[in-house]
């Protein structure tokens, strides 16, 4: 269908900017988020209420989201690995919470210090007082095909999670190829067997763009029914846990990519643009 609507979820203050070698001021932290506000998304990833021992850069999410306009028609993000970050994320005002998983043992363990079972349990009390206070919940599955410490993953391993988030009460389930290795071919396989889960319409695709290949697997992703994806602005991006792993698939690029094929984004190209360049600023120098 002509102008059918794809959504793209703005990671670049969270996913782009934890992974700067430089502590990134948290004035241009809320100037960024500013500028996205204005190209007119409906989400936008705003920071992690996570240990700042293990993230020093998203070390100031309270003031980041204290301090940003919010623009009516847009739902603040944030990142929650515990209670604690729950609470403390609906305390700075966050409108939706995410926890986030590993199809990946190891990457479980080096990510957030606890098995896949371990953090299943303790995302169970986020997600029951999610339910009760009525906060949209969001959970990631890192590493569904490859993993950095790990190679190749099973399908079926990535399907599991996806099962074990669904059944705690996520809306959405964001896919994450966290080290941007996964081929079209292999992201295709995982999301025939993850679609056996969970409909297409509860579904994310999060790619990195290590080897080039990210637009070509949403590509597979739109093909396979999902209508939702994770951008960052100015291609920022990476995790400190995922050696390795570049930047998220760049805004611009999707966006553009997204256009050609006949998709409505909602975005506004220029203002993208301005947003993007503010971004590419951030990014320590290498
Ligand atoms: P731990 O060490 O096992 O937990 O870490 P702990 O409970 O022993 O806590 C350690 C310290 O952190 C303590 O402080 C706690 O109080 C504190 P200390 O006594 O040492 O001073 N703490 C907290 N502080 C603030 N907010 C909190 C919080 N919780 C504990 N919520 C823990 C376990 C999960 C906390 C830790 O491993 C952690 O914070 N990990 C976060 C890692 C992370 O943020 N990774 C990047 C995001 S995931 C990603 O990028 C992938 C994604 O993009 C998708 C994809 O691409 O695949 C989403
Ligand atoms: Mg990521």
């Amino acid at each position: 269908p002509v102008n059918e609507h794809v959504t793209i979820v703005e990671v670049a203050p969270r996913d782009g900017l934890q992974n700067e070698s430089r502590l990134v001021d948290t004035g241009d932290k809320i100037r960024l988020v500013d500028l996205l506000s204005d190209c007119g998304y409906e989400r936008i990833e705003v920071t992690s209420f996570v240990s700042p021992r293990w993230v020093p850069q998203m070390a100031d999410a309270p003031a980041v989201m204290a301090g940003i306009t919010r623009r009516r028609g847009t739902r603040y993000a944030a990142l929650a690995p515990n209670m604690r970050g729950f609470e403390a994320a609906l305390a700075a005002g966050a409108d939706e919470v995410a926890i986030f998983a590993s199809a990946s043992e190891s990457f479980s363990q080096k990510n957030i210090n606890c098995s896949i079972a371990e953090s299943i349990e303790r995302f169970r009390p986020v997600a029951e007082a999610s339910r009760e206070r009525g906060v949209p919940l969001r959970g990631y599955v890192s590493c569904v095909v490859e993993c950095p410490y790990e190679g190749p993953i099973a399908p079926k391993a990535a399907g599991r999670v996806v099962g074990l988030l669904r059944d705690l009460g996520c809306y959405e389930i964001s896919l994450g190829d966290t080290i941007g290795r996964g081929t079209p071919e292999a992201v295709d396989a995982m999301l025939a067997t993850v679609l056996g889960e969970i409909s297409p319409a509860n579904l994310a695709g999060h790619f990195h763009d290590t080897s080039g290949l990210a637009l070509e697997n949403i590509a597979v992703g739109l093909e396979r029914g999902l209508r939702v994806f994770d951008a960052s602005a100015g291609g920022l991006g990476g995790c400190p846990y995922a050696p390795g792993a570049a930047g998220n698939v760049d805004t611009l690029a999707v966006n553009a990519f997204l256009r050609e094929r006949g998709f409505a984004t909602g975005l506004d190209a220029g203002k993208l643009d301005r947003a993007a360049a503010f971004a590419r600023s951030l990014r320590s120098a290498a």
